[in-house]
């Protein structure tokens, strides 16, 4: 719980207590006693710590906003500086020397594979990426006007009917369903694109590695490696970012201690909105919205003036230039240089100095969204399945969240405070 704690003398009168002598630390000190206590529509604790009372308050965050709602050792943040480690690498040395699965394997077991660990995790993803006949028949009565995320999550949801044994508790349980996930995403995403215009799915190749794989089962053809490379490091970089709403939504469905398929599916529901995973599919709209760089300022200017978001702007927790979209900008430049330019980029940094100009003193700079729709549309990705492949990405981290949440599990139970009527006589409906 977010508490900060300021001293106040034992004037506890008037409160109510409702719940008393739990133990706690705070600041490395024994709490003596804690009573949480209520008044006018508030909660706060009160505690005695060494000789003195103290009080903290138990405010309301709408949104949670720096609400601890976990420890974890995946990956840290630091919104001031714009740091972002996994399991304490930083994000640029994995991006420049790691691969997507590699990354993976890092998160979810919490240290990087020897040369076999990792040869036998990519082995076990590779024999692993086909789908059952049945889903892909499944898939078939999807109609092909619907977004592909939600094809995503009712498929990610059905794979729990096909290996419904659950053994949380036995590691080779949770090895397989890490497997079985990583290795499948991919395979429905590029299933569900093909199948929407009407082709029969795309086998996976085995001689192809993660990321060129699914290219390849895209595309209908094989990547070059330069692109392979690119879109294997966008992967990394969208692998996890410790408790946003997704994943958040991947921990509460966890601690119910329900199946992994069922996890990642909510997962995927979360990641899908505008606010969250959608937004690098609202940034390409939004650039050819703007059309060209003579039109920024204008665009900007009336966003601004009726309060309207820029999609690609603003992060609850980096207050910087987000070091992924940092990233991302390098590699759109590489894809754009060898495979030609996109008249969008200009666009994209044009907007970015001008919300500089205007927003910079928020704290608002471009998120990780902001470049990643400029270089997946590059690699030919349709712009409806640039949240299929966030979410491609990111079961890494859920799942990493997923197994660390299952290591020491208390099922999430929040509280509220509760503005609403008490002792509200009920009128029968003729009366009404
Ligand atoms: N454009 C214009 N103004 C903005 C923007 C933006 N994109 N983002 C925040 N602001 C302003 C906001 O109007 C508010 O101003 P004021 O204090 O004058 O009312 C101030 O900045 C703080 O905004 P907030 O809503 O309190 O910030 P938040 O932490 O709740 O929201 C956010 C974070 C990501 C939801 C928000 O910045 C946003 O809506 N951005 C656009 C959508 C987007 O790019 N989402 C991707 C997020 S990163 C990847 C991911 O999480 O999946």
């Amino acid at each position: 719980m977010f508490i900060d704690f300021y001293h106040r003398p034992a004037g506890k009168q008037g409160f109510h207590v409702i719940e008393r002598g739990r133990d706690r630390r705070v600041s490395g000190e024994v709490v003596q006693k804690v009573e949480t206590i209520y008044s006018d529509g508030y909660y706060f604790v009160a505690c005695v710590l060494g000789l003195r009372w103290i009080m903290a308050a138990y405010e309301f965050r709408a949104g949670l906003e720096g609400v601890p709602a976990t420890q974890s050792s995946i990956s840290y943040v630091d919104g001031q500086r714009g740091i972002l480690e996994y399991r304490g690498i930083a994000i640029q040395e994995l991006a420049h020397q790691s691969t997507f699965l590699e990354t993976a394997y890092l998160l979810i077991w919490g240290h990087l594979p020897n040369q076999a660990d990792l040869a036998e995790f990519q082995e076990e993803i590779q024999s692993h990426r086909r789908l059952k006949y049945r889903i892909r028949d499944m898939m078939k009565c999807f109609p092909e006007s619907g977004h592909p995320m939600d094809a995503l999550q009712a498929c990610a949801a059905a794979l729990g009917l096909f290996y419904s044994k659950r053994a949380l508790d036995d590691p080779a349980y949770v090895r397989a369903a890490v497997v079985r996930l990583l290795a499948k995403v991919p395979t429905m995403v590029a299933a569900f694109q093909l199948m929407r215009k009407g082709n029969d799915p795309v086998q996976p190749r085995d001689d192809l590695g993660y990321a060129a794989n699914f290219l390849y089962m895209l595309n209908e053809k094989e990547p070059d490696p330069l692109a392979a490379h690119i879109f294997d490091v966008c992967l990394t970089l969208h692998a996890e970012h410790t408790i946003n709403a997704s994943t958040f939504s991947a921990m509460v469905t966890a601690s119910t201690l329900t199946d992994p398929y069922g996890v990642i599916a909510s997962a995927v529901g979360t990641l899908a909105g505008p606010l969250h995973g959608g937004a690098a599919e609202e940034v390409v709209g939004m650039l050819e919205e703007v059309g060209s760089v003579k039109n920024v300022q204008t665009y900007v200017d009336r966003c601004l003036m009726s309060k309207q978001r820029i999609m690609g702007f603003g992060h609850r927790v980096y207050k910087v230039k987000d070091p992924r979209a940092m990233i991302l900008q390098g590699l759109a430049e590489k894809l754009f240089e060898q495979f030609g330019h996109d008249q969008y980029y200009d666009i994209a940094v044009a907007l970015e100095a001008a919300v500089a100009d205007r927003l910079a003193g928020k704290g608002i700079y471009p998120n990780v969204d902001f470049y990643s729709g400029l270089v997946y549309r590059k690699l030919g990705i349709p712009t409806d399945l640039f949240t299929p492949v966030f979410a491609i990405s990111r079961t890494a981290g859920w799942l990493a969240h997923w197994k660390e949440q299952l290591g020491e599990n208390r099922i999430f139970r929040p509280t509220q405070i509760y503005t609403g009527l008490h002792g509200t006589k009920y009128l029968p409906i003729d009366q009404r």
